[in-house]
């Protein structure tokens, strides 16, 4: 084919194609589309580009779209339609219909596109198909039950005596400054790793406590728009020898690293197992089972224990279990240390309940704390979890919304930002007040508990499998470093810890240093 024919016949043909294609999607979008009557912006419903323009580059660094969401319904009202294929609901009412209704004939799926946005497609976190996230997840929920976390608690004790030890000989009485952050980002995945694998990173070893690991995990949060709207990026990743992608994009760099120490804990992991599983019982393993063990004890079929798949599920639990639990760690101490009235009434509950402070009290007596549990309800509140809206398509059946009709196979979803910041519900939202959770408070109806309406850890088949864990690890930490040690902040406030940019965990603003802290005692 000659030069010619191709500028002056193929290209136009393309092009002109090209044209219709646009054309017809869009009037299909508009007009024929099953969730066409839905209000909404009309770009916003012809286009994905809509969203990628606020997820990816407004404001110069992404992470803006909850905020268009929440102007579309101020304009709109409580359901919107945000992108060519999903609503949006803005009713905390609506919240259990959406996420709870989950059951062998209401299979509730997630959207397939963004199974691919953490590199994990098979972990249970991006399983979009409710019945095999179902049996995956069955797999896995006995290991952190409430009962089998309890016989744990000392292993996570020694790990938060390490960081008070730290504390007090390297911080106290110095003009050091502790970045909680880095600290808290530490101790989490130090947890997960000797609970779940029995092979503890000890990163709260790490000098400064920092730790590259710990860096990893941001590096993920702020790629996974990109990895969501360009799977190809990630399948680069994947094929390219580690050493070429690590000098093309540096910042991937921590990541490769990370699960390449997972690849190879996990090959380890098995090998032992395998190995010990010839010999006597009580020769495998020394003190408690992994999250393998559960596993590959379940009765999940032979192709769903891959090596690449388990490799998956602990690449998710890790990454899953360090930013999350980092940040409510840190927005709780921020607000205590900003307002000394909190602070003095948590310590004086805490003096009473551990008069000799060098001892760890049980998580099941911590919790018994009201004004220690009304922290930390206010903690997650204002943490608001993984922010970013995880919508839910129920494939079988029809939704009705008032006078909606949403047809099955449409995604669904709703976020905490919205309900934690509903006025009606959380007065003041943006205040972090814990006495809004004391004397068992009820919601706007006066019968359903406060507590309904906290959904930092989403809500029915798929709430956070690890949220009894994430619950101990808060309520031993934030007790023993707050009865122990005394901060102050140090060129910090209260934009360190606001959420300003959506990165499907909420991150404060661009610039922050995060919250840092000298150290008196
Ligand atoms: C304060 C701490 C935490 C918060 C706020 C949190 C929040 C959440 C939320 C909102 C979900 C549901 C996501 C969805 O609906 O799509 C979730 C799921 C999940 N979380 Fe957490 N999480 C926390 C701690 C942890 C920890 C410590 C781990 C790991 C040890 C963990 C592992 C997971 C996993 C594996 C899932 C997927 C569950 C499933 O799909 O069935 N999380 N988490």
């Amino acid at each position: 084919m000659s030069f010619v024919i191709l500028r002056s016949v193929v290209l136009p043909a393309v092009f002109l194609l090209a044209v219709v294609y646009c054309f017809s999607l869009t009037i299909y979008r508009m007009y024929f589309s099953p969730i066409a009557k839905f209000p909404g912006t009309k770009l916003a419903a012809i286009t994905h580009w809509y969203q990628k323009y606020f997820d990816l580059v407004a404001k110069r660094h992404g992470g803006q779209f909850l905020w268009e969401i929440k102007r579309m319904h101020e304009k709109y009202g409580p359901v919107v339609r945000i992108t060519p294929d999903e609503l949006h609901i803005d009713d905390p009412e609506y919240w259990y219909e959406v996420y709870c209704n989950n059951s062998s004939t209401r299979p509730i799926d997630k959207q397939e596109k963004l199974r691919y946005r953490f590199g994990v497609p098979d972990a249970i976190f991006s399983t979009p198909d409710g019945e095999q996230h179902r049996s995956r997840r069955q797999a896995m929920a006995g290991f952190f039950s409430k009962q089998r976390l309890r016989t744990s608690q000392d292993r996570v004790n020694q790990l938060i005596e390490r960081v008070s030890h730290r504390i007090s000989t390297e911080y106290a009485g110095s003009d050091r400054v502790l970045d909680l952050g880095d600290m808290f980002s530490c101790l989490a995945v130090d947890i997960v790793t000797e609970l779940c694998f029995r092979r503890c990173t000890n990163c709260t070893e790490a000098p400064d406590f920092k730790a590259p690991l710990v860096g990893v995990t941001a590096n993920t949060l702020w790629i996974s728009h990109w990895n969501a709207y360009f799977r190809f990026l990630q399948a680069w990743i994947d094929w390219l020898p580690v050493n070429v992608v690590a000098t093309l994009l540096p910042l991937v760099k921590p990541v490769l690293d990370l699960r390449v120490s997972i690849k190879q804990q996990v090959g380890e992991i098995l090998s032992d197992m395998n190995k010990s599983s010839f010999g006597p019982k009580e020769t495998r393993g020394t003190d408690h089972a992994t999250i393998f063990d559960d596993i590959l004890a379940s009765n999940l079929p032979t192709h769903e224990l891959s090596f690449d798949r388990l490799t998956q599920e602990a690449f998710a639990l890790t990454s899953a279990g360090m930013e999350t639990v980092k940040s409510t760690m840190v927005m709780g101490i921020f607000h205590c240390l900003e307002q000394p009235a909190v602070l003095a009434r948590l310590k004086a509950e805490l003096t009473d309940s551990i008069p000799v402070p060098n001892t760890i009290p049980s998580w099941v007596e911590l919790e018994k704390l009201p004004y220690l549990t009304a922290v930390i309800n206010e903690s997650l509140r204002l943490g608001f979890g993984s922010v970013q809206r995880s919508p839910r398509i129920n494939r079988l059946h029809a939704l009705q919304y008032k006078q909606w009709v949403i047809p099955p196979g449409t995604a669904v979803g709703m976020d905490s930002y919205h309900m934690h910041t509903n006025p009606h519900i959380f007065p003041d939202p943006f205040v972090f007040r814990p006495e809004r959770w004391l004397h068992d408070p009820k919601g706007p109806d006066g019968r359903r508990p406060l507590t309904n309406y906290l959904t930092t850890f989403g809500a029915g088949s798929r709430i956070c499998i690890a949220m009894h864990l994430a619950y101990m690890e808060l309520f031993v930490t934030l007790a023993t470093v707050l009865r122990r040690h005394e901060f102050q902040l140090f060129e910090t406030d209260r934009s360190d810890v606001e959420f300003a940019l959506e990165m499907l965990a909420p991150m404060p603003r661009w610039g922050s240093r995060g919250v840092r802290v000298k150290v008196d005692r």
